[in-house]
């Protein structure tokens, strides 16, 4: 058999990645601080949106929305737009009653139940429009809430944000928060991008009648996994019912149970320790 019919098994090609570009656009923002998890459902949004309340108690907030297929953040903050206002070509950002502004893909399409089926370039394009042609002004804190797991999808994104200052893990605490925290840590670490500490989401349930703690994700796994790998632990956020209930209202837990309050606070907190400490 002549050995041009021989087919030879090559690798997949390795990822090319790197730092992100930098860019001369984006400079009037602080922090900017991507929320990510090794796998979705996990409580990015969740994350993302009630820090960013928590941060804005003292801070000029915004969050970018980049889970271009699934925008949820708009609905978290209670804000149910259908257009955003052009102001000297820039896009302004929406404002919410939380004091803290908001850019996502839900204020572009016509309905909740839009499925958003755009390639990739398209997706970028997005991307590049929520960072540098929205008019985000002078900012402390810019929260990314990254698209689900560290795909293609998070990869495109992280890699057009121009400046960050790191990245905050979540994660649920099973034992498998270990796998799914070393897959986050292991893309960070590609992109060069500073782990800021890792969240401990689901984290325990305080029963309501008898006030007795039941682990039914069990506990500690994001505590473990930040000890394993070296990073900060930033805190953890017990699993709450106001957290669904206040969500489908429109209003972040933050703002309705103090449990998630003190919560948030003390992740805030050792958010502000992790990033002195750069
Ligand atoms: N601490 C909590 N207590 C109770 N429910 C929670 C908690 N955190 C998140 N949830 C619920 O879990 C579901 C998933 O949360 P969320 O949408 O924030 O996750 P996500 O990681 O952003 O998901 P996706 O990967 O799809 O973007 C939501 O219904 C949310 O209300
Ligand atoms: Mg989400």
């Amino acid at each position: 058999m002549p050995s041009g019919n021989i087919k030879i098994n090559k690798p997949p090609p390795t990822p090319i990645v790197g730092p992100p570009p930098k860019s001369t656009k984006y400079t009037n923002v602080a922090h900017t601080i991507m929320v990510m998890s090794g796998k979705g459902g996990v409580g990015k949004s969740t994350v993302s949106v009630n820090l960013a309340v928590s941060l804005a108690q003292k801070h000029k907030v915004g969050v970018i929305d980049a889970d271009i297929n699934g925008p949820d953040d708009p609905k978290l903050l209670g804000v149910d737009k259908k257009s955003v206002d052009v102001r000297d070509n820039k896009i302004v950002p929406v404002s919410t009653a939380y004091n803290v502004d908001v850019i996502s893909m839900a204020f572009m399409i016509p309905s909740e139940e839009t499925a958003i089926i755009w390639r990739g370039a398209l997706r970028h394009k997005a991307i590049q429009q929520f960072l540098e042609d929205v008019d985000w002004g002078k900012r402390d804190f810019i929260l990314l809430d990254m698209p689900p797991g560290t795909g293609d999808e998070a990869l495109t994104v992280a890699q057009l944000v121009p400046v960050v200052d790191g990245v905050i893990i979540v994660v649920t605490p099973q034992d498998l928060a270990l796998l799914d925290a070393k897959k986050a840590i292991n893309f960070a670490q590609q992109l060069k991008l500073k782990v800021l500490g890792i969240v401990e989401n689901m984290s325990g349930f305080v029963c309501p009648h008898c006030g007795e703690t039941i682990d039914i994700f069990k506990r500690g796994g994001g505590e473990e996994a930040a000890r394993k790998y070296g990073v900060p632990f930033l805190g953890r956020i017990p699993l709450v019912p106001d957290v669904v209930s206040k969500g489908d209202q429109g209003v972040p837990a933050y703002a309705a149970s103090d449990i998630v309050k003190k919560s948030f606070d003390t992740i805030t907190e050792n958010l502000m320790k992790s990033l002195e400490s750069k």
